[in-house]
């Protein structure tokens, strides 16, 4: 074997080149990686004694794409377009040979090789769409050539992946190996010697574009099926006009529409953002004090207490991924209410086709329900998810230390209490964590966890570990009323509440947030909600709009009004009678109503969030900012085009935030506006959150 550089070798076998790269953890297409494919081609199309060549990789996957770190700067030659090249027009037939999973850049490298391999394990995908890219190394041209127009347009504006079943069917790799990959790739690269098999190259093929040839409604239609899951990103729209350009224009002329739009979304922001968030996601793992080797405590039998809103959600989780569950409730009725709606909501996931009726049995059967607390004696784990009531919180921790076997965790769902107050009802704080899921808990992906003072580490490491299991985003918190995510939302939902007492409608705040790219505005989200929460009847004394929405019986979407009146589909339309409560209460406050721009409502309301975050940074209660950006995109659905509420204000410049903040502390003499210290001190230093 010879070295070619440090991430790739050269082997001969009778015959048969092995190009095997090794750049762990996933041979991402680095400098050395491109130089050991290029040079390692050379040498082979120069040995006579070499009749074919097998590109294949070591470790655990095959190339999952460009060297994303390399992006930003200028590539070291040679580029990912000459290796293309040289593989695709080399004279001696070139196999991958594909094991885990072939991305972005590796698929491309792939369909440059003249025919594919792979293990009945492999993935394939262009998952450059979740970068705010688009392929640029000719996948755009090659992928639709061989699986075909819509085919490509699923792949690559989802970013999904397909399986080797599939790939085969598709035509994108030629055999599925059994057994070992390497000999069954060589042994398919001898018989392409043998048979004489063609250099085959992918640009040349037509044959699969002809069926969106003849369909010339195919891009509007496909571009309408998807308009409202890809709002306000730019890349699923550059992803498919270069599909169009393979459909309706020679290779060449497609190459260079995709080099074209690839360059527009690598200078652009949105990639920049989508980028950094791949990495921000990834850091939100890395706990600094809790090192990578901690033991874990065995997780197989899980109690959940309470089976509300929050309850269910939360043991559905569990048994989507085939963990069972104890729910325990102190009412029979309420055990029933809540078993039952989780039945419902796996029926109702099995009407649209995306589980089947056995799952729903299956997944079912995992949970039992229980009055009795005594049943969580054995339990691993134990997420409590009563009301939000510290004394009831107490009593039910203090319970759960005399029945729990020793070592497992007990967890509280709450959403603001004092997870070291609760501890404290134990003997055994170091076993308690907050595992804060948002609703619903089925569905959304944030999971944060909220470390007490005392809570133990191993804890915490199962903790982050248990969150992947069940398909959580999990980020680390500290102690505070709100933890990260809701304390962020705290001073936007309060701005909000001030913007419409000075003359904006909830409808025009809500219309600002969403064009920003938010799922939703501030007003619909506490319609969602409920407005009631935390409301008392008999003690509102018409103090605030909510007071008086809630007196009116306008409670939010459940009632059919709050902010908004809905329609029986759930549609919100803007309110006369709420506009008359605002007015009428703004008027009886004195407030003098002014027309308020859209820069004003967006500032308002987006730059408390920032000031708050580098509070939260400041007090240590998140490790970092990109997990602030983490907790915002995953809980709240911050558009991940903008990076989240940090990355945000970077790209702005901290400089001009603080500048804004102040130019509101003085016009309203309101010192909540006060910019955070560390902020003004980064910004004094011409740095950003991402410096820290
Ligand atoms: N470039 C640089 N680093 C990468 C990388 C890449 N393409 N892909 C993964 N990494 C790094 C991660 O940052 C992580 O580093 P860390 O350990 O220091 O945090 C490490 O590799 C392991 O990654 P994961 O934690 O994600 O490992 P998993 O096993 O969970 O997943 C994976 C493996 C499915 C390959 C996943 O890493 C992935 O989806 N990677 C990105 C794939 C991708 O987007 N490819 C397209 C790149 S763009 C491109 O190819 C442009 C081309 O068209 C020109
Ligand atoms: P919920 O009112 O829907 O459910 C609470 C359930 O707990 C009820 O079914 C009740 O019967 C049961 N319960 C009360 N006392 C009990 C006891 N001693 N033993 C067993 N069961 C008991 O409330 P929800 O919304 O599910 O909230 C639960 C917790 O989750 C609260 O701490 C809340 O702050 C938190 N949370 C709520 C979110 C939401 O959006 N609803 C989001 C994130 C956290």
């Amino acid at each position: 074997m010879t070295a070619l550089t440090d991430m790739a070798d050269l082997s001969i076998e009778d015959g048969i080149a092995l190009i095997t790269i090794d750049n762990p953890p996933v041979n991402a297409l680095s400098h050395g990686v491109r130089q050991g494919i290029s040079d390692g081609l050379a040498q082979c199309l120069a040995d006579d004694q070499v009749e074919a060549i097998v590109l294949i990789c070591a470790g655990r996957t095959f190339i999952a794409g460009a060297d994303i770190t390399e992006f930003g700067g200028p590539m070291k030659e040679p580029g990912l377009h000459a290796v293309l090249d040289d593989l695709e027009n080399a004279s001696k037939p070139v196999v991958a040979a594909i094991h885990g999973t072939a991305l972005g850049g590796g698929l491309e490298t792939a369909l440059c090789c003249h025919y594919r391999v792979c293990d009945a394990g492999a993935r394939f995908g262009l998952p450059e769409v979740n970068l705010g890219l688009l392929p640029g190394g000719g996948g755009t041209q090659r992928l639709p050539r061989v699986v075909g127009a819509e085919k490509a347009l699923e792949m690559m504006v989802s970013g999904a992946q397909i399986g080797a079943a599939e790939a085969l069917q598709e035509g994108l790799v030629e055999e599925i190996v059994e057994g070992e990959l390497r000999s069954g790739a060589i042994a398919f690269a001898r018989k392409v010697v043998a048979e004489g098999a063609p250099l085959a190259k992918v640009r040349d093929r037509e044959e699969k574009l002809q069926s969106a040839r003849d369909n010339p409604g195919l891009f509007d239609d496909f571009r309408k099926s998807i308009a409202r899951k890809t709002r306000g990103f730019l890349a699923p729209e550059s992803n498919i006009r270069c599909i169009e350009a393979a459909v309706n224009l020679p290779f060449d002329e497609g190459m260079a529409v995709e080099r074209k739009l690839f360059q527009e979304l690598m200078r652009g922001p949105q990639s920049r953002a989508q980028q950094y968030f791949f990495f921000a996601e990834r850091q939100a793992g890395k706990i600094p004090d809790v090192p990578r080797d901690t033991a874990e405590i065995p997780i197989t039998r899980v109690g959940v207490i309470g089976a509300g809103t929050m309850g269910g959600g939360i043991s559905m989780n569990m048994a989507n991924v085939g963990i069972a569950v104890t729910i325990i409730e102190t009412q029979q009725e309420a055990l029933d209410r809540g078993l039952g709606i989780i039945r419902k909501n796996y029926e109702n996931t099995a009407s649209k086709g995306r589980i089947s009726s056995q799952d729903v049995e299956d997944r079912c059967g995992l949970i039992t329900g229980s009055l009795q607390m005594e049943d969580l004696a054995d339990c691993d784990l134990v997420i409590e998810a009563v009301f939000e009531n510290m004394d009831l919180k107490k009593e039910i921790f203090s319970k759960l230390d005399g029945i729990v076997k020793q070592g497992a965790i007990l967890a509280s769902n709450t959403s603001a209490l004092d997870i070291n107050e609760i501890a404290a009802a134990t003997a055994r704080p170091e076993s308690v964590i907050g595992l804060h899921f948002f609703s619903p808990a089925n569905v959304m992906k944030l999971l944060e966890i909220v470390r007490g003072d005392k809570t133990g580490k191993e804890v915490i490491k199962t903790c982050m570990s248990f969150a992947k299991r069940i398909g959580k985003k999990a980020v680390l918190v500290g102690v505070c009323p709100g933890f990260v995510g809701n304390r962020i939302l705290f001073p936007r939902q309060a701005q909000a509440q001030k913007l419409i007492l000075e003359g904006a409608l909830p409808h025009q705040v809500d219309k600002v947030l969403v064009e920003f790219g938010m799922p939703m505005g501030a007003f619909q989200m506490s319609d969602l909600a409920g407005l009631d929460i935390g409301w008392n009847a008999e003690t509102s004394k018409g103090e605030s709009i909510r007071d008086l929405l809630c007196e009116a019986g306008r409670r939010g979407q459940k009632t059919s009004a709050g902010y908004y009146d809905y329609d029986e589909k759930r549609t919100p339309s803007p309110s006369p009678v709420v506009e008359e409560i605002i007015r009428g209460f703004s008027d009886k406050a004195g407030l003098a109503l002014r027309d308020i721009s859209e820069e004003e409502i967006l500032e308002r309301c987006i730059y408390p969030m920032i000031n708050e975050g580098a509070k939260i940074l400041e007090e240590g209660i998140a490790i970092r900012a990109s997990d602030i950006d983490v907790t915002w995109v995953y809980g709240y659905g911050w558009p991940v085009y903008r990076g989240g509420p940090m990355h945000y204000a970077d790209s702005i410049g901290l400089d001009n935030v603080v500048a804004t903040l102040r130019k509101y502390a003085e016009q309203t003499g309101d010192s909540s506006w006060e910019p955070a210290a560390l902020m003004v001190r980064l910004a004094e230093e011409g740095k950003g959150f991402s410096d820290l």
